[in-house]
């Protein structure tokens, strides 16, 4: 019925990533003929790489409350259809030995290759085809499905998943692809940005922190006001050029342009009524009282850049200024001029606008067969395994369904 010219398959799946191995595993197995196709050499380059190399596959706690998008609503049936449980059964029956980490976050003990392997095997019970490295030229709608033109001819497919994943780390392979098809269906995009990304500052602003890289320390980190604001406790990184460490991959993600984020670096201590109640008990300088809750070359450098002489004791010091010191410790206001960009970014936030498809299936609404899963959704995981989880869920409700 489908044959026009070329190979003919239930489901042809672009991107041999996360989700769309997991999407072709799941499809292969219900008895549909499954044909991955990616422009890369090697599998699921991401996972490789990902977690430091030992892939933080899931995150135990994943709820929707996780994940940003235009239409928060929406990641909620796949996630509840399959959750962090069922991929770690998964996980189990392969026996690869993994561990939690910090708030939830499962990781492979060895290396991120035992998850490839487990999805490529899960592919091989389901017979999925491979054709890769292949460029796809072109995806143009027949009557009864698609045409996928690539650099190896031409394949008939009655349903097409696009699980191209976002644009970060061009480096290995990220393209903009999944817009481009969503932009040639007419279907919205909501504008991408790089996300769980490292933010950066005025070079001038930022100089007297630069003696400071390399230091981590736990902080509340927010951005907004009102209903829209966020806030994470977790480490953060000085850098050369900026701000770093899960605090601010965090916060990123919420962050927009011209917004400030904040930073409590003793978030357990009000710094202010901390001093000016140590004026009559202490002997203590302003250096010596904060380094007994801070690294040493981390208060020398914050009292420099704030304007503050270390050696002053706190007893000879104006409840005003203390006040001041005390807000620079607890409320210090930052304004990133930018982030690293996709270079460094882990996820891009924004996509394909999930307005445009079923949350049941992940098929576009108005174009029977076609998908969009993974990433290059508009559904943005925070740090800590909810990624690979909106990868995992989504592909498995497309996979069923096409
Ligand atoms: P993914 O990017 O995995 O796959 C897309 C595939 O499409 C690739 O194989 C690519 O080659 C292919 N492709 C792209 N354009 C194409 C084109 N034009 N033609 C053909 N093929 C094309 N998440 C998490 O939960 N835990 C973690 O530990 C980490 N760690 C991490 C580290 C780093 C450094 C990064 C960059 C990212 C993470 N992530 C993460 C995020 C996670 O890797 C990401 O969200 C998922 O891989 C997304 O899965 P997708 O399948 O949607 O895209």
């Amino acid at each position: 019925m489908l044959v026009e010219n070329g190979l003919q398959y239930d489901v042809v799946v672009i991107g041999a990533g996360a989700a769309g191995m997991m999407c072709a595993a799941v499809a292969g197995q219900a008895g549909k003929r499954v044909l991955v196709i990616d422009h890369a050499s090697k599998l699921a380059e991401k996972i490789r790489i990902s977690g430091g190399g030992r892939c933080n596959f899931t995150n135990l706690h994943a709820t929707p409350s996780n994940f940003l998008s235009e239409n928060p609503h929406f990641c909620k049936s796949a996630l509840s259809r399959y959750t962090p449980q069922d991929f770690l059964s998964l996980v189990k029956r392969y026996k690869i030995a993994f561990h939690e980490k910090h708030k939830g976050q499962l990781f492979c003990d060895d290396s991120a290759e035992d998850i490839i392997r487990m999805l490529k095997a899960e592919c091989d019970v389901g017979k999925v085809e491979w054709r890769m490295p292949c460029s796809i030229r072109e995806l143009t709608k027949t009557e009864h499905g698609f045409l996928v033109h690539t650099e190896r001819g031409v394949v008939n497919a009655a349903n097409v998943v696009i699980a191209t994943g976002g644009l970060s780390i061009p480096k290995i392979g990220a393209t903009d692809f999944s817009y481009r098809i969503a932009k040639q269906f007419n279907l919205k995009i909501v504008e991408p940005r790089p996300a769980l990304v490292p933010l950066t500052f005025d070079a001038t602003n930022w100089e007297p922190f630069v003696p400071m890289a390399g230091i981590s320390l736990e902080v509340d980190v927010e951005t907004g006001v009102k209903k829209s604001k966020m806030v994470f406790r977790e480490d953060l990184l000085f850098t050369h050029r900026g701000l770093s460490g899960p605090a601010i991959l965090q916060i990123s993600s919420y962050w927009q342009p011209g917004q400030t984020i904040r930073v409590n670096l003793l978030p357990e201590l009000d710094v202010a009524e901390e001093l000016i109640s140590a004026k009559s008990t202490t002997k203590k300088n302003l250096a010596n009282f904060l380094a007994s809750y801070l690294p040493a070359r981390l208060v020398d450098g914050l009292l420099a850049a704030h304007g503050f002489d270390g050696n002053l004791k706190i007893a000879d010091t104006q409840d005003k200024r203390l006040r001041l010191l005390g807000e620079k410790m607890n409320r210090w206001e930052l304004l990133p001029n930018g982030s690293e960009g996709y270079r460094k970014a882990e996820v891009t936030r924004g996509g394909v606008d999930t307005r445009e498809l079923s949350q049941q299936s992940m098929m576009v609404n108005n174009v029977p067969g076609l998908y969009f899963i993974g990433e290059a959704v508009d559904v943005t995981g925070w740090l800590g395994g909810f990624n690979f989880q909106w990868a995992w869920a989504s592909g498995v409700a497309a996979g069923k369904a096409a």
